[in-house]
């Protein structure tokens, strides 16, 4: 049974498909609170039904399209865009009194829209009678228009994706990488109601890995800080308010956002001001400035951060013990191409990094030649764990969820607002990037399943002491 607030939404128009979607040639499938749908159209009208035949049940959307009408993929019964029957190819002239089960078709701000039940005759509803109108975009020489985005899924409820546009302070946190202000500090605004539509203006500042394309806005660098794209605060040093430069860097090859990974970037600086570090008294006031109730608030605050970082970091150290006593206990010989593979791969992105930072090994303190030994010994150590924790996870039944992948993917997706759909798309297609993507998930599970199994002891130690070495870690254990 429908709960109540489904039965409500239901006779609400929402947009199921753009039209560009919903082909001559081809049915589009689509998805509402639940139902399948398939939408597809005549030269004249649109059409959108439950997305199974009344026949045997197939999925109409995988159907194909003939002048207008919709062919089941089955038995390739014949449907209008009114929903009715118009040809049974194994009895032709029979004109069964199946319909499809239909709703409502309206194409408005070039999407198709559709309700799932009939508004109820009363005051409130009345006005679901017709989709919602965008008044902003009937005025273009306002400088409002329609940026028809690419389709993504989003893994959550209509209630999640609704107060995740309502509540910017997510920004400075899931968006960090793109749009989002370092300040997580929301800035007071103010929202106007105008009967049922509520809006609000929100200034946001571009952080410098927008888009490789793209504007960026203003942003404070702290030159020197190592926070920017290996290069880029080098190249700053030296110039004066008002000064001008190309800034060109390489997004390291493990960059957070995969469709930036490895790509060269020019970036035109101006330079606004020039400020030098002071000193900031840590109370209510400064709270406040932080958009902060108290300082309490504050403290509690960045508690709750450190908290996170420090458990990462003990993760790390203990994963990383695990990983050592692995790798002692387990002594073997490798299969020659994957340690060659491994080293290939290895290498490429230390000479990647290094030429990023236009550094050479010997400002590294080291030769190539060692840097190389050391770097065989580490892909080997990798590819040795590597088979290690597949056996082990092999052996327990530990696997890596479809559902596991998709929130993975999620993720990336969201790190490159606008262009999700060829996020999804990539790994749709790439089968070896999906596997990319399974290996760490299963390392990690396996990982998790040791830990379950060992005796860890409990040790106090210092924040200096669990940032020691974290460096090497990182780079030996993954
Ligand atoms: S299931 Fe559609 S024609 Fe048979």
């Amino acid at each position: 049974m429908r709960s109540e607030e489904l039965t409500m939404l239901d006779r609400m128009w929402f947009p199921v498909a753009r039209l560009d979607d919903v082909g001559l040639d081809r049915p589009f499938a689509a998805e509402l609170l639940g139902r399948r749908l398939v939408v597809y159209r005549s030269k004249e009208t649109l059409a959108v039904a439950t997305d199974r035949c009344p026949h045997r049940g197939a999925r109409l959307s995988d159907g194909a399209m003939h002048d207008g009408i919709l062919e089941c993929p089955y038995h390739g019964w014949r449907w209008d865009a009114s929903g009715s029957c118009t040809l049974v190819p194994s009895q032709p002239g029979a004109h069964p009194a199946a319909t499809l089960d239909a709703f409502p078709a309206v194409e408005r701000h070039g999407l198709v829209w559709t309700r799932l039940a009939e508004p109820a005759a009363d005051a409130v509803d009345e006005r679901l009678a017709r989709p919602p109108s965008i008044p902003e975009t009937e005025v273009p020489e306002d400088g409002w228009a329609f940026a028809d985005g690419a389709w993504f899924d989003v893994a959550c409820g209509l209630r999640s994706i609704t107060e995740n546009f309502r509540d910017s302070s997510h920004f400075a946190f899931v968006h960090r990488e793109t749009f989002g202000d370092v300040n997580p500090a929301v800035p007071a605004y103010e929202v106007e109601r105008d009967e049922w539509r509520l809006s609000w203006t929100i200034r946001l500042t571009f952080g410098a890995a927008w888009a490789v394309d793209g504007t960026g806005g203003d942003v404070g660098v702290n030159v020197g800080s190592g926070t920017f794209i290996p290069g880029f605060e080098d190249q700053l040093v030296g110039m004066g308010a008002g000064e001008q430069r190309v800034v060109k860097v390489t997004f390291p090859a493990n960059y957070g956002n995969a469709q930036l990974a490895g790509k060269e970037a020019e970036f035109d600086v101006t330079v606004k001001s020039i400020e030098a570090p002071g000193t900031v008294t840590i109370d209510e006031a400064f709270a406040k400035t932080l958009g902060l109730e108290s300082l309490d608030k504050l403290k509690e605050a960045v508690k709750g951060r450190l908290q996170v970082e420090h458990t990462g970091l003990a993760r790390q150290k203990v994963k990383r013990q695990l990983l050592d006593k692995l790798d002692e206990m387990h002594k073997f010989a490798l299969p020659p191409t994957l340690a060659e593979d491994e080293f290939k791969n290895v290498w490429n992105a230390v000479e990647t990094d290094l030429k990023a930072q236009g550094r050479t090994f010997e400002d590294e303190g080291t030769t190539e030649e060692k840097a190389r030994a050391e770097y065989r010994d580490i892909a080997e150590r990798r590819v040795r764990l590597g088979l290690v924790l597949a056996e082990i996870g092999e052996k327990n039944n530990i696997t890596v969820t479809d559902e596991e992948i998709s929130r993975n993917i999620v993720e990336r997706a969201r790190q490159v607002p606008g262009r999700e759909q060829e996020v999804w798309d990539y790994y749709r297609k790439n089968p070896g990037a999906v596997a990319a993507i399974r290996a760490p998930i299963f390392e990690e599970k396996v990982v998790d399943f040791l830990v379950e199994l060992a005796k860890v002891t409990e040790k106090q130690v210092s924040r200096e002491e669990l940032l020691k070495d974290d460096e090497d870690e990182k780079s030996a254990a993954g």
